[in-house]
């Protein structure tokens, strides 16, 4: 074994234990019972329940993304009066991690959640998208039946609706309110799918998470003044988390490289504001 493994295995093993030792800090902390609604009644014990299996569910299923990410997505869910309509929705499943960890969270929540992928992977690369490359077609297959698989098995599938498809196909048929959706998609010509036609479904505190937290250039769709007032006439909402992720219990400072583990998520909501729009005469 080569001294880069042997240091790479390391930093790994001491990532797993912050893992593990973060679950009752996140069960305390982020799922503070100050914030979320009393109507779930999430006493400590439920909360730590929830954590340690979303934990759990992430070393059973492999996915690129963190369980804090989930946690931090379940902040925002429980936190939602169950009184406000809508459904949660998720764009790019792969094999159904976090798919199995928001049924999950759904079933604390009383709500329905929408799973939109091709079920095929990655789509071709289109010009001018500066993070897709031809050779990544196909890249993060899970089939619709991986997915549902893994879902019955560890998550809730008696929450979830698969709709297979391109997002250019699937997306503009949409029509139920939206109270949080999870946008997990590599490409930039795939998350301009999700937002223009996902974005006017959201309530007006609707919440959108995004994965490609760690590139600026990926964030700046949502600090982009000509994108939204383009789209919809309307300032950009900014991204908290844009570059390094909220805070969920975490050491990377960034710029992104593959020797560290970003381990959280960004987001925004619908009635936030990201405009600078302050200039000197
Ligand atoms: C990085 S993977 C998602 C990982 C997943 N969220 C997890 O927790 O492990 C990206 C997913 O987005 C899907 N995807 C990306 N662009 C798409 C598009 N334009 N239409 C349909 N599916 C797409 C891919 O099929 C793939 O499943």
């Amino acid at each position: 074994m080569s001294t880069t493994t042997r240091r790479f295995r390391r930093i790994r093993s001491w990532q797993e234990l912050l893992h593990v030792a973060s679950i009752p800090l996140l069960a305390i902390f982020t799922l503070d019972p100050r914030t979320l609604h009393p109507s779930y009644r999430m006493t400590l014990r439920r909360r730590l329940a929830l954590v340690f299996r979303l934990w759990r569910n992430t070393r059973r299923i492999e996915t690129g993304i963190s369980y804090k990410a989930h946690v931090a997505m379940a902040a925002k869910l429980l936190a939602t009066p169950p009184e406000v309509d809508g459904v949660v929705v998720e764009c790019g499943s792969w094999n159904g991690g976090t798919t199995a960890n928001l049924s999950l969270i759904c079933r604390v929540a009383g709500r329905q959640l929408i799973v939109y992928d091709s079920f095929e992977g990655l789509p071709a690369a289109e010009p001018g998208d500066r993070h897709a490359r031809p050779e990544a077609r196909g890249l993060y297959c899970g089939d619709l039946d991986t997915v549902r698989s893994n879902v019955s098995r560890y998550g809730d599938i008696s929450r979830c609706e698969f709709r297979q498809g391109w997002f250019a196909d699937t997306l503009p048929h949409h029509d139920r309110r939206i109270v949080l959706m999870y946008l997990d998609v590599d490409f930039q010509s795939s998350l301009h799918d999700c937002v223009v036609n996902l974005w006017p479904h959201l309530t007006r505190k609707g919440y959108t998470f995004v994965d490609e937290y760690v590139l600026l250039d990926y964030c700046g769709l949502f600090w982009s003044e000509s994108f939204w007032e383009r789209h919809f006439a309307a300032r950009p909402p900014g991204l908290m988390g844009s570059g390094t992720g909220v805070g969920v219990g975490q050491y990377y400072l960034g710029p992104f490289d593959w020797s560290v583990d970003p381990t959280s998520v960004a987001y925004t909501r619908k009635d936030f504001s990201g405009l600078w729009g302050y200039e000197r005469s």
